[in-house]
């Protein structure tokens, strides 16, 4: 009984010896398939160890070429540095400006109405008795209802629906308003100026043969009977209209052409897209003449009246072509013998002393962005 415990104590001891001199051997550092993984190079006698018994069961374990990998994964990850992805640059798209959200300037805040409208359409057709009563006066005329005379332009085809009736939040509408100023010559605006959404152009501006300076793109052309000119049918015509008879003219110009004089002679027919008349609201021009010029001279001039239009329906707006030289005058980009206005005169109709300071406080309250162009011409 105690031999064959001793026996067995003996045999057990021996067995241990002989696993712990295993154990040794194959854990020594670099040895192993163990320290082969975690410990980097291989041994160089690696041919015995490929074929260990317990190497080959650890192949086996691992499954074959894995240690391997591992290796060669462990020795890229610190020989190469690690590969720097360029981040691609974070396309920030412009944040839309909004000009006509309260809280960016309590001065533009106190004026700005926006349930007043620009268009004159079927909604607000009902001219308020006040408006009406002022309208009819600007321009000395007899007092008649002007209700049918815009119903007329709808029968001929107009629209009787205000595009801009609501505002769309999902895109953002940026206007360029190109005014007729000389120090568009040589300014080289062309190209930035045909990339707005909206381009709105007045009276006689001509795009032909200036388009490097003043771009080739219309959508709205501003103009009343004595300033008219015939646009592509790509454009709408927005007629400014000073009196009951104006809007007569329109549809005669496109009838029967039997107006040919109002304060002046005026061009009895005009080519236009009949699907894209406009007509501008003579209550607005009453709201711009109390809150906007403060009731300087008699009424605005269709520049201020357009970019205070443009400052109503767009949400962004640039201004092109407005001002004068450095001498203080007014000329045509396609016409530098025109001598218009010069500053602090209020010649006629209009006071473009106000109107000028109204725009640079407009840009000053980060309303509007006033593009000099080539003032020093
Ligand atoms: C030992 O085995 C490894 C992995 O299978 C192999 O890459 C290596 O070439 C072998 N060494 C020899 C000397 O055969
Ligand atoms: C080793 O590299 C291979 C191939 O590049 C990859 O599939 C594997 O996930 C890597 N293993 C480790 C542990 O990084
Ligand atoms: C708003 O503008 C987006 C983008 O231009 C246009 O897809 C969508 O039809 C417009 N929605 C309305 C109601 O006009
Ligand atoms: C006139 O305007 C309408 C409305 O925008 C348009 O559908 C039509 O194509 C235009 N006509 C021509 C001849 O371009």
């Amino acid at each position: 009984m105690i031999r064959m415990t001793v026996k067995l104590f003996i045999t057990t001891i021996v067995f241990v010896l002989i696993m712990l001199g295993a154990m040794y051997h194959y854990v020594q550092p670099g040895k192993s398939p163990i320290a082969r993984k975690t410990g980097g190079t291989a041994p160089p006698d690696e041919d015995d160890k490929n074929n260990s018994q317990l190497s080959r069961w650890w192949r086996k374990f691992q499954g074959d070429g894995e240690p391997v990998q591992l290796q060669a994964n462990k020795s890229a990850a610190v020989t190469t540095p690690p590969v720097v992805v360029p981040t691609p640059p974070v396309v920030v798209q412009p944040t839309c400006k909004r000009i006509w959200q309260k809280g960016r300037s309590s001065w533009f805040d106190s004026r700005f109405d926006d349930n007043i409208r620009p268009v004159w359409s079927r909604a607000n057709i009902e001219l308020p008795a006040d408006a009406r009563k002022w309208w009819m006066a600007i321009q000395e005329s007899k007092d008649e209802d002007p209700a049918p005379l815009l119903t007329a332009l709808f029968d001929i085809g107009a629209p009787d629906v205000d595009p801009w009736a609501s505002r769309n939040l999902t895109e953002c509408l940026r206007c360029a308003v190109v005014g007729n100023s000389g120090n568009l010559r040589q300014s080289n605006y062309g190209e930035e100026i045909d990339g707005y959404d909206l381009i709105f152009r007045m009276n006689g501006a001509p795009t032909q043969g200036w388009e490097k300076d003043v771009g080739h793109r219309t959508t709205h052309h501003f103009m009343y009977p004595e300033s008219a000119i015939d646009l592509s049918d790509d454009v709408s015509f927005v007629l400014m209209n000073f009196k009951p008879l104006d809007l007569k003219w329109m549809k005669t110009a496109l009838t029967d052409g039997s107006i040919t004089w109002t304060y002046m002679t005026v061009r009895s027919r005009i080519q236009t897209n009949k699907s894209k008349i406009l007509v501008y609201n003579p209550a607005f021009v009453k709201y711009i003449h109390d809150r906007w010029t403060e009731r300087h001279a008699i009424y605005p001039s269709t520049g201020s009246l357009v970019v205070l239009f443009a400052v109503h329906v767009c949400d962004e707006v640039d201004v092109y072509g407005y001002g004068a030289d450095k001498h203080g005058i007014w000329d045509h980009y396609w016409d530098p013998s025109h001598i218009g206005q010069t500053i602090g005169q209020t010649i006629g109709v209009h006071d473009s002393s106000f109107e000028q300071l109204l725009l640079q406080k407009l840009q000053l309250e980060g309303i509007i962005k006033i593009h000099r162009g080539n003032a020093d011409h």
